[in-house]
């Protein structure tokens, strides 16, 4: 067994290198068609029927207004009635033909079954199924008393790509998912909602500055029109914006100078407070914000109820 690995150790990055460069080229080709294919003939959502977990506010709730748009009917869930309403009201005035909120907490199996028999019992179907709803923490795990008050936060996040790739091949071309890994976008998870270390939701506009420092946040609409594109085309992967995709080359090709640059752009020693990270001195700088962020993050405000 020694051998054959110790024999595969050599033989297989060699042989996956070779491969990769005569496969690639017929592979990008078939793919820049397929791809042609897929946006010539992409869903119509006219009567379609989707269901949207966390569309009270940011990426939800916009993907909200961008089915609407198509007239789709929609089911949208999250724990803010009010603003949850006032989703649907508007998404409604923007042509879906009927949009129903229901309050659902999603990390609660009863909220998330009844969403989805919503929909089946007033629309006979479900086409589409975004899951949107999630909260970050923002503190060293260090700092961290209870790793449990993060619970709202690792419902959501936990292995969530693994899983639904694994899905992808399970189901191959009988259900479609495409997975979405957004950069920074315009929401009030980039206005500085966070979880802090007590697992309390807070607005916190410094630790904002400073775990996002000056990356440029898209606007939320973009984000909506693209991954409603994406998902009508059947594709597996969308990152918005596109740029974005870069960073995962370079921390998959330079993991060690990835990690040190984070660690000493973003924390700093335990007797200097977070803030005076330089990340945060750096989107500090006269005029930055104005010209990498929406206006919309700029305020704190975030939607009450
Ligand atoms: N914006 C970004 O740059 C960015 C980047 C990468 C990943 N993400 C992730 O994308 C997801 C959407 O966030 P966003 O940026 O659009 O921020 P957001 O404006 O804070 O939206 C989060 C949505 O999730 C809902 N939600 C949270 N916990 C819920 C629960 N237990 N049950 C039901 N709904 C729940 C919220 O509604 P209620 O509070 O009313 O329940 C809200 O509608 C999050 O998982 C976030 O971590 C965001």
């Amino acid at each position: 067994m020694d051998l054959v690995n110790g024999f595969l150790n050599i033989l297989a990055p060699i042989l996956s290198i070779t491969i990769f460069f005569f496969f690639f080229p017929g592979y990008f080709c078939f793919k820049c068609v397929h791809y042609i294919w897929r946006s010539v003939f992409s869903e119509n959502l006219a009567g379609k029927v989707v269901v949207i977990a966390g569309a009270s506010s940011g990426m939800g709730e916009h993907l909200a207004y961008e089915y609407g748009k198509r007239g789709a009917f929609l089911v949208i869930g999250a724990r803010r009635e009010n603003a949850l309403r006032e989703v649907a009201e508007r998404a409604y005035f923007l042509g879906s033909p009927r949009a129903i909120p229901l309050r659902t907490d999603i990390s609660k199996v009863e909220d998330c079954r009844r969403l989805i028999q919503e929909a089946i019992y007033q629309f006979g179907r479900l086409d589409h199924l975004v899951m949107s709803a999630g909260v970050t923490p923002v503190s060293l795990f260090e700092d961290t008393f209870e790793v449990t008050n993060f619970a709202p936060a690792m419902a959501s996040k936990a292995a969530v790509v693994s899983f639904f790739e694994t899905l992808q091949i399970e189901f191959a071309s009988d259900i479609g998912i495409t997975i979405v890994t957004p950069g920074l976008i315009e929401s009030e998870m980039t206005k500085g909602k966070f979880l802090n270390k007590e697992g309390k939701m807070v607005v916190d506009q410094d630790m904002r500055d400073v775990v996002m420092s000056a990356v440029p946040i898209e606007v939320v609409v973009r984000l909506a029109k693209a991954v409603v594109d994406s998902a009508c085309r059947g594709d597996k992967y969308l990152t918005v914006p596109p740029w974005f995709r870069t960073t995962f080359f370079v921390k998959m090709l330079c993991p060690e100078a990835v990690d040190w640059f984070n660690r000493w752009f973003t924390i700093t020693e335990p007797e200097i407070p977070p803030t005076e990270a330089i990340s945060k001195k750096i989107i500090d700088l006269p005029g930055l914000k104005d010209l990498i962020w929406p206006d919309s993050v700029r305020s704190p405000k975030i939607k009450s109820n």
